[in-house]
């Protein structure tokens, strides 16, 4: 088993799609091992994507990140981080497949409805940073 973050962001919070992105995931058998409501600031939104620091793209998405509320979930079950990048499809709806989350919720490749972590690492760092010394079971 493995575990992954995905972040349901503004814009598709905004829309109220949560309810429907949550249904596409758990459909396909990954179980929620956590959940919360959060609103990043700008400085906890530049924390979280720094890796991005020094691309262009990123006062814009600090400042979408922080343009209102998400929400966050840990999805556990095989494969966990391969298969639900595959299922949130590519960062920008016109690239994405037919069938992903992003096709059908994003509007473009900055308000992209979704972030799911990339790798191992990332995923026990981007858990550890919004579920601190949390336990799952
Ligand atoms: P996400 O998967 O959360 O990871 C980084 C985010 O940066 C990405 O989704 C987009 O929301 C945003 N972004 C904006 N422009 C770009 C771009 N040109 N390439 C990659 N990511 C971008």
């Amino acid at each position: 088993m493995e575990r992954t973050l995905l972040i349901i962001k503004p814009d598709a919070v905004a829309k109220r799609t949560t309810g429907k992105i949550l249904h596409r995931v758990t459909r396909e058998g990954y179980r929620l091992c956590a959940l919360k409501p959060e609103r990043l600031t700008p400085e906890t939104a530049g924390q979280f994507y720094q890796v991005h620091r020094e691309k262009p793209f990123y006062k814009n998405l600090i400042e979408f990140m922080a343009s209102g509320p998400i929400l966050v979930a840990v999805l556990e079950k095989d494969n966990a981080i391969r298969d639900l990048r595959r299922l949130i499809g590519a960062t920008n709806p016109k690239d994405a497949h037919e069938g992903t989350i992003r096709k059908e919720f994003a509007e473009d490749g900055s308000k992209n409805a979704v972030h799911a972590s990339d790798s191992p690492q990332t995923a026990r760092e981007e858990i550890a940073f919004f579920f601190p010394a949390t336990h799952f079971s």
